[in-house]
């Protein structure tokens, strides 16, 4: 089972992103074959300044290794170092109705954000497609708000098949529990959640009863949250220390992700060439 997902390096990683999407993709390599990259050409429809998407892709990659993203284990490595899938975003784009891309609910809220739409906000979803089909991966581990783009590389797959013959396996979308993610407006405060994803579970019990009983104040619990926060992440902190100290060794580590990840995609892009007539 190939497992494949991607982040955009949009800058410094929040504990959202650590929950909701590093920690599970990390554990999943011991599921399967795991590729995960850092999608810089998606970040290019909504940054423009080339030293903050330089700066965000290397922090991504010292924060994945530092939680324990295992290159050993794993095919890490930046969307861009694999050209071809720009190649075959095209080669998806003619056979991707325009009404696909206009029912875009991820696009339609970049809009409605005040984002100005450009021709590659449109068909970010395209270049996700291809993303996802190069490789040949079987479930793509994603949060909800990207469900409806997994569909979409599902429809496009399915149309280039019923096109050109069998040449894309069809991806699932394996959606993410929200349970890691905080809920604003729950029943329960924020920090109190945040303390059960770091704490032991007795702590967090412990805070909560006496929060409820009246005997612990906002203060002391934030100390509390602080305090085991800063424990949780000590190991990682002190490896992302040690890796930030050698980017050589970072690059490294990339580049072998790309020359992996690329003969692959070439392969498929091959497959593709030879379905659709253009070798
Ligand atoms: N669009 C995804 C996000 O913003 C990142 C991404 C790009 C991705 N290509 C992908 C995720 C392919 C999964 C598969 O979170």
């Amino acid at each position: 089972m190939r497992i494949l997902s991607g982040i955009q390096p949009s800058g410094a990683l929040h504990l959202g992103n650590y929950f909701g999407m590093m920690k599970p993709a990390i554990e999943l390599q011991n599921q399967g074959e795991t590729f995960y990259f850092i999608a810089n050409y998606h970040s290019m429809t909504s940054l423009f300044d080339p030293d903050e998407r330089r700066k965000n892709t290397l922090d991504v990659a010292l924060d994945f290794l530092a939680c324990g993203l295992d290159p050993k284990k794993s095919v890490f490595f930046r969307q861009s170092d694999v050209p071809e899938v720009t190649e075959l975003t095209w080669m998806l784009s003619t056979v991707t109705p325009m009404g696909l891309l206009e029912r875009g609910t991820s696009y339609k809220d970049k809009i409605a954000k005040g984002i100005s739409p450009n021709h590659g906000l449109f068909a970010y979803p395209v270049l996700m497609a291809a993303d996802i089909l190069i490789y040949d991966s079987n479930v793509v581990p994603v949060g909800q708000d990207q469900k409806q783009h997994v569909e979409v590389a599902r429809d496009i797959a399915t149309k280039f098949n019923e096109t050109y013959g069998q040449t894309f396996v069809i991806p699932e979308p394996q959606i993410r529990s929200e349970a890691a993610k905080p809920k604003p407006d729950a029943e329960q405060n924020l920090a109190l959640q945040l303390l059960k994803l770091v704490a032991p579970l007795d702590v967090a019990t412990n805070c909560q009863d006496r929060l409820r009983a009246g005997g612990l104040g906002y203060g002391d619990l934030k100390k509390t949250l602080f305090e085991h926060y800063w424990n949780y992440f000590a190991a990682a902190r002190a490896k992302r220390a040690e890796l930030a100290a050698n980017p050589d060794h970072v690059h490294k580590v990339l580049a072998d992700g790309a020359a992996k990840a690329r003969s692959l995609a070439q392969k498929v892009l091959q497959r593709a060439k030879v379905a659709s007539g253009l070798d």
